[in-house]
């Protein structure tokens, strides 16, 4: 089993939503997918997940003190992939998550005052594969990545900082599929916003959750 954590020191980044659509594509891809709701004071993958017909991914809520018998759980469960949807903060209990975590996303908006939180987490002990990924970029309006987006990409490469390839744009796709219980692939499977979830998965997978 690979196990894939996403966390922030706040909210509002879109590790629930990139969690949320990575985890319905896995599951489409024929991964046994296990969703775990770290965060009880939004409950954004619960609360989606109650809304929603289908039962798989199966999504399910745990404190950050019960992970590694989680983790062991779904591993004797033949789990493939374990995704961790973290809560909006960064304390010591995290390091509770690196040690089970295959592979960190970090999302962040691309934006200069997001990258000086970094240093909040890259100098963690225990984070050792991770990558941070832009979330809800803007595209300028007749080139496909924006001029801010591929300055911040070009810092976090000068500072040695591991970014994914795969840019997550601001897309409505992303919240409307939500809303009603769904995910970018389910909604418009040929979409952009299916696209690219399914290209970040691939690179997770390959990259990122890769077997030793
Ligand atoms: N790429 C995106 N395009 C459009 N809306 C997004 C995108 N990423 C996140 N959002 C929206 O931003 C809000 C916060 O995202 P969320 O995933 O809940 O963040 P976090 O889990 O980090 O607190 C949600 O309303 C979500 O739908
Ligand atoms: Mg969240």
């Amino acid at each position: 089993m690979k196990t894939l954590a996403l966390i922030s020191h706040k909210g509002g980044v879109g590790k629930s939503t990139l969690a949320i659509h990575l985890s319905v594509q896995a599951k489409q891809q024929g991964l046994e997918t296990l969703l775990v709701d770290l965060d009880s004071i939004s409950s954004t993958a619960s609360e989606w997940a109650s809304i929603r017909e289908e039962e798989q991914p199966l999504v399910v809520t745990a404190e950050l003190s019960d992970i590694a018998e989680l983790h062991q759980q779904a591993t004797d469960e033949s789990f493939d992939l374990l995704i961790l949807d973290c809560a909006p903060y960064v304390t010591d209990e995290i390091l509770d998550i690196l040690r089970v975590a295959d592979f960190t996303l970090l999302p962040i908006f691309p934006r200069f005052s997001e990258l000086q939180s970094l240093s909040k987490y890259i100098n963690l002990p225990g984070l050792v594969a991770y990558s941070v990924i832009l979330n809800s970029c803007v595209a300028d309006s007749d080139v496909e990545e924006s001029f801010k987006t591929l300055e911040v990409q070009t810092m976090l490469e000068e500072h040695e900082i591991p970014v994914s390839p795969v840019n997550i744009t601001r897309l409505e796709a992303f919240t409307d599929s939500l809303n009603a219980g769904h995910a970018a692939c389910e909604y418009q499977a040929e979409g952009e916003a299916a696209v690219q979830i399914h290209k970040l998965l691939e690179w997770i997978l390959a990259e990122g959750c890769k077997d030793q």
